[in-house]
């Protein structure tokens, strides 16, 4: 018997010794970290499109924003053309800026096994190309994005009953699906203290939808990702109800940012990492402290501006008149919004403060001043969120970075940098990979068995078990 036996084990042995140190090799490796932009439909007025982000340094991307049909509780677009229709060539002229082509790994990739007819194929419409990014690089996850700046009153009405927060999150759900989404991002901005058992409901039913979502189409449950927007103001924050959100919210993303604009008394930081005055609550630091005591740090993900806001006027804490003059360069009117790429503007100096964990330029000439964050700054929230083992850091928006390699400064090379290189970018599950079904319209999973999942080890864990005792029994 031993004879026969013997060799029965070794291969059981050997079978399992091999997947057993997959799996070990997954458990020893090191933490990974998400990096999202959240890229705005409204970037294609500005030549920005979704094949200028650069693929290999992100692993997730939010479109904004769907709307909310009141009357309906449907969802729509803000332009329904550049959404969906528009015809937008997947490589323009110059194929390295257009494909973010520091991407050495995804351009070499890419070059080697697409033609050049290939290349010039055009999508339909913005979401039409981040689907084809999506093949570009797989696991690639996009969210679709709802609600944004000042729509609390949108929300609050469409989750004023039971019958409208069903219909809002069936064709929400329903939207994303028919889109090839991989997951939603409330951006419900912000609720006040009486919506906070409709948000609870929102969320709740979002995720029975998805669930229910991830059982038709044959995928691990949580396939699809549920994020909620934060604001960084903590007596908003004190409105959440966190140990129910908690429970269903894949991601939250804290809005560390516009601490202080055109509204504010002073001139100062508006994305500053620590406290300016002792016992001030206006810092991310404060945020995050608190949001750690009610949500796990895994669920975090640190949002940072890809934008400085400027103030006329001379000093750090001291009252402005309006918007900088900053010659030359285009300001979203009445906010003081100065796009990164842009800073720090002409005949003004860059200055970054580790102390206030966030960066500034101020005119040689007196003019004004100018807060943002610097590639100095976003470095030392890489360390931050490292330390802290927070889910990864996101950026509003895609558009405001300057992704020149030559220059240095773009905020997403150099976070990502600082993390250790790009192998410490949370690589998703290829078997989370799925696409649009051309035939049904619907989402399809495209699913190849691996051995190394967890569930798939349990699994044979138990298959192997059985085996041996059957083959004991039967030597
Ligand atoms: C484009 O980028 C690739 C990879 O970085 C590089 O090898 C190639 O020389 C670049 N081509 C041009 C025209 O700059
Ligand atoms: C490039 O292709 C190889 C082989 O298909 C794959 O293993 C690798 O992940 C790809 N790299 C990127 C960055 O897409
Ligand atoms: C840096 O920020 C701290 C805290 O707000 C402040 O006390 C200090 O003066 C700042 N330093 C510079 C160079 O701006
Ligand atoms: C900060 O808060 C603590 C506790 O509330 C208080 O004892 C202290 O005096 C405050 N410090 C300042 C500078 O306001
Ligand atoms: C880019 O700048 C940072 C400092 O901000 C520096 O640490 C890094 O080495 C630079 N990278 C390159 C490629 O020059």
């Amino acid at each position: 018997m031993s004879s026969r036996l013997l060799p029965a084990l070794i291969f059981l042995c050997a079978c399992y010794g091999g997947l057993a140190s997959n799996l070990e090799e997954a458990k020893n490796s090191h933490p990974t970290f998400v990096t999202a932009l959240y890229y705005t439909e409204w970037s294609f007025y500005y030549n920005h499109y979704p094949i200028d982000i650069p693929l290999s340094h992100i692993t997730n991307i939010y479109y904004a924003f769907a709307k909310v049909d009141l009357k309906s509780e449907g969802v729509y677009w803000g332009d329904e053309s550049v959404a969906l229709k528009e015809s937008i060539p997947l490589i323009r002229e110059d194929i390295n800026s257009s494909l973010g082509a520091r991407d050495e790994r995804v351009y070499n990739n890419f070059t080697k096994t697409s033609s050049k007819a290939e290349l010039m194929v055009s999508s339909t419409g913005l979401i039409g190309q981040l689907l084809q990014m999506k093949e570009l690089k797989k696991g690639l996850k996009v969210s679709l994005a709802i609600g944004g700046e000042n729509t609390n009153h949108v929300f609050e009405r469409a989750t004023s009953s039971e019958g409208k927060i069903e219909r809002f999150c069936q064709n929400l759900v329903n939207t994303m699906r028919k889109h090839g989404f991989d997951g939603i991002d409330v951006d419900w901005e912000f609720p006040d203290p009486k919506s906070t058992s409709n948000l609870n409901s929102l969320i709740e039913t979002l995720k029975e939808k998805l669930t229910f979502a991830e059982k038709e189409n044959g995928m691990l449950p949580n396939t699809y990702l549920l994020s909620l927007a934060l604001p960084l103001d903590i007596s908003s924050l004190k409105t959440y109800q966190f140990e129910t959100l908690r429970n269903y919210v894949t991601y939250f993303n804290l809005m560390g940012y516009d601490i202080t604009g055109p509204w504010s008394e002073r001139a100062n930081y508006h994305s500053n990492l620590y406290s300016l005055e002792t016992n001030s609550t206006s810092s991310v630091d404060y945020a995050v402290q608190y949001l750690l005591s009610k949500i796990d740090k895994s669920q975090l993900i640190l949002g940072m501006p890809s934008y400085g806001r400027s103030f006329e006027g001379m000093g750090i804490g001291l009252p402005f008149k309006g918007c900088a003059n900053v010659a030359g360069i285009n300001q979203e009117q009445n906010q003081c919004i100065v796009n990164y790429h842009s800073l720090p503007p002409k005949d003004y100096t860059e200055v970054h403060n580790f102390t206030a964990g966030s960066s500034y330029a101020y005119s040689n000439k007196g003019l004004g001043i100018v807060f943002y964050d610097c590639s100095q700054a976003v470095r030392q929230k890489a360390n931050y969120i490292k330390n802290l083992g927070l889910a990864g850091g996101f950026w509003w928006d895609s558009y405001g970075d300057n992704y020149r390699v030559k220059e240095n400064r773009s905020l997403l090379y150099n976070f990502v940098d600082e993390l250790g290189g790009l192998h410490m970018l949370k690589v998703n599950d290829l078997r989370d990979n799925f696409h649009v079904d051309d035939t049904h319209g619907t989402t399809a999973s495209s699913y190849a068995t691996q051995c190394s999942s967890p569930e798939v080890h349990v699994f044979l864990i138990f298959v192997f078990s059985w085996a041996f005792f059957i083959m004991v029994f039967i030597l």
